[in-house]
């Protein structure tokens, strides 16, 4: 190994030196819409996944492209000596749909902006994968004796259907000593933070239809029963739109509170409420108080509406009565929640309370419980500091990975984050970005990451 193409300097001279390649290479896969969520993007997405495999053949790795019953893997690797440790990166290529109006320019082309680059998936996950990747150059151009390898799935931004089996059927070729996710917000620029923890997520759906086709108001009005208004009834008995409070019955049950050393951490995360609605351009906001803010988002559980479909939505109003109407809903969960039994809770009391309302169940992950401690804890720590001269706290998301609990349970081992985004880059919004000088640093981060982390002995 060669220490002094690891220092901070020489590998801000890596980055610069490579920086029109990042940059050729993200563009490549922005510019691929690789959205999971469309079946009519299915070909993209695998388009994406053979861009990605031929990425890692021109910078000298190699890579195989895993079939899955759903979407595939894509596997790519440096170094194979089986006297080194082994450490797996995991992103995903797949983004969400880009159909928001206030794109100020094409989604799916990559524009450069100075130092910022915009796109769907430069921030979620693409930027950050393309990062990890020129790291794990800059390691092994420094002969970091450590085997190098990507897992890049192509389903997360729809739940992972197809992960845990997948996860099985390539089980042995993915053994690997530790993993590391970069798929995660820091507080703000300047503040990294990593997870300890991510909320879990369950979706559901609510409709009922009570008539045939849109009825005259005035002929059948206050006779005729509403399937909107009664869904609006519903949503308004199981939670309180103002507070967010959950009224279901037995919801807050298993939920583990912070404990008073995280709440410390926390406190001290120079998390800001001014900031983080300046960054997510946020106008109204259920509490001011930052710990509040912080324990809502990263300990809480939630009930949220996410879109209601049913009646007139035209220009002005049609007084008709709508025959059927639909609500779509998801809950986050956080540890000790069981998605199972908080999906039961709500069935019965729908159920019991409005028995002629259908109820739909959707896709469900996990919360997960993280690691803060030991070799591969501290290494994220030092990375941070090494790349980016910034302490990184040990947080929570608020967010969901459903790889990440998978893949604990299914290859026995840990899973850290060296997230590298920010929240003003917009995940999931119009606009989405992500900048060089995360990139620079994050190439940096993760070089130094695999070098520490090369001598942990398991
Ligand atoms: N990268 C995010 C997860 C995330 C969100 C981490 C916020 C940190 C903060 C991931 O791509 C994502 O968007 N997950 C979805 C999963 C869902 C669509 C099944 C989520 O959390 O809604
Ligand atoms: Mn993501
Ligand atoms: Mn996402």
């Amino acid at each position: 190994m060669n220490p002094n193409l690891l220092t901070r300097d020489a590998l801000t001279h890596f980055a610069a030196e490579n920086r029109e390649s990042f940059e050729q290479e993200l563009k490549t896969l922005v510019e691929i819409p690789s959205v999971s969520a469309d079946p009519a993007h299915q070909a993209d997405v695998r388009r994406c996944a053979e861009a990605a495999r031929a990425l890692f053949e021109r910078h000298g790795g190699k890579a195989e492209i895993l079939e899955t019953s759903g979407n595939p893997f894509v596997h790519g690797w440096f170094g194979e000596d089986p006297s080194h440790p082994t450490i797996t990166v995991y992103n995903h290529m797949d983004v969400q749909p880009a159909n928001e109006p206030e794109w100020t320019a094409e989604p799916f082309s990559f524009v450069v902006d100075g130092d910022t680059y915009r796109g769907r998936g430069s921030t979620d996950d693409k930027g950050p994968a393309v990062t990890a990747f020129f790291g794990a150059l800059a390691a092994r151009r420094a002969g970091v004796p450590l085997n190098i390898h990507f897992l890049w799935e192509t389903e997360e931004e729809i739940g992972s259907p197809s992960f845990a089996s997948g996860l099985n059927l390539h089980q042995a070729r993915l053994k690997t000593d530790a993993i590391v996710v970069s798929d995660t917000v820091w507080i703000t620029r300047g503040k990294p933070s990593t997870p300890a923890g991510l909320r879990g997520l369950k979706g559901f759906r609510l409709t009922l239809e009570t008539a045939d086709h849109d009825l005259h108001s005035g002929v059948v009005g206050g006779a005729a029963r509403n399937p909107l208004a009664e869904l609006i009834k519903v949503v308004a008995a199981m939670m309180d739109g103002e507070t967010g409070k959950v009224k279901i019955p037995g919801f807050y049950d298993e939920v583990v509170k912070p404990s008073k050393q995280e709440l410390e951490e926390w406190a001290n995360a120079g998390f800001s409420v001014e900031t983080f609605k300046k960054d997510h351009m946020i106008t109204g906001m259920r509490t001011e108080d930052p710990l509040k803010v912080m324990k809502r988002v990263w300990g809480r559980p939630t009930m949220e509406v996410h879109g209601v479909v049913g009646g007139y939505t035209g220009p002005g109003i049609k007084s008709a009565v709508p025959p059927r109407a639909e609500v779509k809903l998801s809950c986050r969960l956080v540890p000790a929640m069981d998605e199972q039994k908080t999906i039961e809770r709500i069935r019965n009391f729908v159920a019991k309370h409005f028995p002629d309302v259908q109820f739909h169940e959707e896709h469900g992950l996990a919360p997960f419980s993280g690691h803060v401690t030991g070799p591969y804890a501290e290494a994220i720590k030092d990375a941070y500091r090494f790349a980016f001269d910034a302490p990184c706290s040990f947080t929570r998301e608020g967010g969901s990975i459903g790889a990440v609990k998978t893949m604990e349970d299914l290859l026995g081992c840990q899973v850290f984050f060296l997230g590298l985004s920010l929240p003003s880059h917009g995940y999931h919004a119009p606009n989405e970005n992500y900048d060089w000088e995360q990139a620079r640093g994050g190439m940096a981060a993760f070089a130094h990451y695999f070098e520490t982390v090369s001598s942990i002995k398991n």
